[in-house]
């Protein structure tokens, strides 16, 4: 009786971007092959090397044509779910308004919140699943999503499960994060405490015991919250077991990535305003640097994060969309990718890693994600490329052949 293949599945005739450390840039394996097995990625290295023919090896073989592999992206920083949009406020900032000022008159953040509590989980699934759609066309396959717009119970509890839902119904993992403590909300104007002591005694034990947090963050600038109250939110979160990450220093140096790092945060986000000791406490935490050019590019920043100085300290720099309604309606991985290049001088190289593996370590999953190795989830996306650094070099094109999710094609899988 002959033997049944060891592996399901093998893709070959195609390139690899491993996006392995240590190896040529972007990992590169010209004329390689990548096999699956239980979801796993069970075998990867030059096709000439596999050990034994491929129909062998596999129940299915699927040749890729020339295209190449890279590992599923990872969109390490979203605030998918929300209600309503704010290109009124996009009108008013082209006007001369800007951020801060709308955020102080009570709109902003405030906005949204308002259209968030108005919906339902129905409502902010629906209106998520689009965008989150758009996302994995372009070779995502783990997401992180964000609370953040209810800023009272119920709302931020109805938010995350509508993040557990969207995971449930798509072909994609989705990591979530508390981040009630976003702006204050307006009924607790002149109460700050006792918001903060909400957020503490009531909304993330809820979350945490409801199981829909995956990780806490805060906001930690003028408009937002002090480095006191976010440590408090965040020493809390740790205290309950879970990880933490911060928005610091966007649009003031509030030593935002100082106190991330002191924290022991898997993420400092934005980061536009931070000081040399902010990017050595990060270096000697390995807390990782979110880079969101997104936010960077609509709110018109002029001061761009200390690329060269994460460089030199050895952080590792991860690149997200920030999707949200007020900073970053900005629904493309790829064009994330392009913007980092061209507004923060990532390379294109450092610009993919930024969405593979140091993406991946921006949510803790580098055992399992970000790059192709044996081991790790078979999660890939697959392009129409001549090379991997054409995905930050295009901009409004969609190559992606692809998606690969657990070792089973996902969309539209046209190879
Ligand atoms: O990441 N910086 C804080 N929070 C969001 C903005 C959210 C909004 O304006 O709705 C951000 O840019
Ligand atoms: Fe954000």
């Amino acid at each position: 009786m002959a033997a049944s293949p060891a592996w399901d599945r093998i893709w070959l005739g195609g390139h690899l971007a491993t996006m392995s450390e240590g190896g040529p840039p972007f990992g590169e394996i010209q004329n390689g092959a990548i096999a699956s097995k239980d979801g796993d990625i069970s075998w990867v290295g030059e096709e000439r090397d596999l050990p034994g023919s491929p129909e062998e090896l596999a129940e299915d073989v699927v040749d890729v044509d020339g295209k190449w592999i890279t590992p599923g992206l990872v969109d390490c920083h979203t605030h998918l779910v929300f209600g309503g949009d704010r290109s009124g406020e996009f009108e008013a900032r082209l006007q001369g308004a800007t951020y801060e000022e709308i955020a102080q008159k009570g709109g902003g953040i405030r906005t949204t919140m308002a259209a968030t509590r108005e919906a339902s989980e129905e409502d902010l699934f629906q209106t998520a699943s689009g965008r989150l759609r758009r996302l994995l066309a372009e070779g995502v396959t783990t997401v992180e999503i964000k609370s953040g717009y209810g800023m009272e119970t119920d709302t931020e509890l109805r938010m995350l499960r509508a993040a557990r839902r969207l995971a449930e119904k798509h072909p994609v993992d989705v990591q979530t994060t508390f981040l009630g403590a976003h702006v204050l909300p307006p009924e607790f104007e002149g109460r700050r405490g006792a918001y903060v002591d909400l957020l503490c005694g009531e909304m993330i034990p809820k979350a945490v015991q409801a199981n829909l947090a995956d990780a806490v963050d805060a906001f930690c600038d003028v408009i937002a919250f002090t480095p006191d109250e976010c440590e408090k939110v965040l020493a809390l979160g740790k205290e309950l077991g879970l990880p933490v990450r911060l928005h610091a220093d966007q649009l003031s140096d509030q030593g935002g990535a100082s106190l991330a790092a002191k924290l022991g945060a898997r993420s400092a986000d934005h980061l536009e305003r931070t000081s040399i000791r902010g990017v050595d406490a990060m270096a000697a935490a390995g807390t990782v640097a979110v880079l969101l050019p997104g936010a960077f590019y609509f709110l018109r920043d002029n001061q761009p994060p200390p690329v060269a100085s994460f460089r030199e300290a050895g952080v590792p720099m991860a690149v997200g969309t920030d999707l949200n309604p007020g900073s970053s309606p900005l629904n493309s991985l790829l064009t994330a990718l392009n913007l980092a290049c061209v507004l923060f001088g990532l390379t294109p190289e450092e610009s993919l890693k930024g969405a593979t593996a140091h993406g991946a370590r921006a949510l803790g999953l580098q055992r399992t994600r970000g790059s192709l190795e044996k081991g790790k989830m078979a999660d890939l996306a697959i392009w129409e490329i001549g090379h991997p650094r054409e995905l930050s070099y295009w901009v409004g094109k969609n190559p992606c052949a692809g998606v690969v999710k657990d070792g089973e094609s996902t969309l539209f899988i046209s190879v």
